[in-house]
């Protein structure tokens, strides 16, 4: 393979969701949502290269995702090649740090940071609109990771927001197992969720940091813990080791507690990793 030269280390991050309201089923299938996406530092590591003629290759160094044509990154090499009108190919090696069907949005952001990373290699040839659009084509959560740092996310996740809000601590804790998220929308029984979704979410709210953790919510963590009761034991274990917060992000199953000052969340962090076997994954990081 014609490795053209230009070639680089991009980091795509994973995400926690602080709020995810379900509001309705919509005529296409998807859910109508009402979340707030927060970007941190827990990170995939992705070697973009170039190469001239069209092969495009992606291998990473999980067992738990697919090389090749089955893999998201791939879709979005074509996509953006397609776009671009650019005969190159990539060759893209991916380093998986985000745990996989986990609800930290890692195959999504692997995703985005292709889109990124490859429009950066071959000198910006598309513009925020195209790279948002073809985001949109790759998934629900394609587009936030495009913009980054804390937003608002309405329509099926991909009408975004910017939002000013706290950048907090985060301990998260993987069970290690993974969770579909197409099945956890379709057990979700939408009779159930409480008719609040006149979202009184203010800006001040999310400024506040006590109001914004009281409003931590996850419309999809019941239909999860109904299945995995472990979730409920890790948001306790969390809590006790003195988060502000605890949810599950997205549709599970990771947990994350949040935390006020740094030092708080190391301490947590440390006593969940003796105190958890191995089959669990945890993690330290803060928002970006
Ligand atoms: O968009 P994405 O392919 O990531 O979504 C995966 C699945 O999650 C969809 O096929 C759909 O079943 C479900 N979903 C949904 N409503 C959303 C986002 C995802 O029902 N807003």
């Amino acid at each position: 393979m014609d490795i053209s030269g230009n070639s680089k280390t991009f980091l795509a991050p994973a995400k926690v969701n602080l709020i995810l309201k379900v509001l309705h089923k919509r005529d296409d299938g998807y859910h109508e949502l009402y979340t707030i996406f927060q970007a941190i530092s827990l990170y995939d590591e992705l070697e973009i290269s170039l190469t001239k003629g069209d092969d495009i290759v992606v291998t990473s160094d999980s067992m738990s995702v697919p090389d090749g044509p089955d893999n998201l990154v791939y879709r979005a090499v074509q996509l953006f090649f397609k776009e671009a009108g650019s005969d190159s190919g990539a060759v893209i090696r991916l380093k998986k740090r985000i745990p996989v069907g986990a609800g930290l949005g890692g195959g999504s952001s692997d995703a985005a940071c292709t889109l990124l990373g490859l429009n950066e290699l071959c000198g910006s040839l598309l513009g925020q609109d195209a790279l948002m659009r073809l985001a949109g084509m790759l998934g629900s959560d394609v587009p936030f990771f495009i913009m980054g740092g804390s937003v608002i996310g309405r329509g099926r996740g991909e009408v975004l927001e910017p939002i000013d809000i706290p950048l907090f601590d985060y301990v998260l804790v993987n069970p290690g197992f993974e969770v579909s998220t197409a099945k956890a929308y379709a057990n979700l029984d939408l009779t159930k969720i409480n008719e609040d979704n006149k979202l009184t979410y203010s800006t001040e709210a999310f400024e506040d940091p006590l109001r914004l953790v009281a409003l931590l919510s996850n419309d999809l963590e019941a239909v999860t813990e109904r299945q995995h009761p472990r979730i409920g034991e890790l948001k306790r274990m969390l809590l006790d080791n003195g988060a502000a917060g605890a949810l599950m992000s997205g549709s599970g199953p990771t947990v994350f507690g949040v935390f006020r000052r740094g030092q708080d969340a190391k301490r947590a962090y440390e006593a969940l990793k003796n105190a958890l076997d191995s089959s669990h994954a945890v993690f330290l990081a803060h928002g970006l």
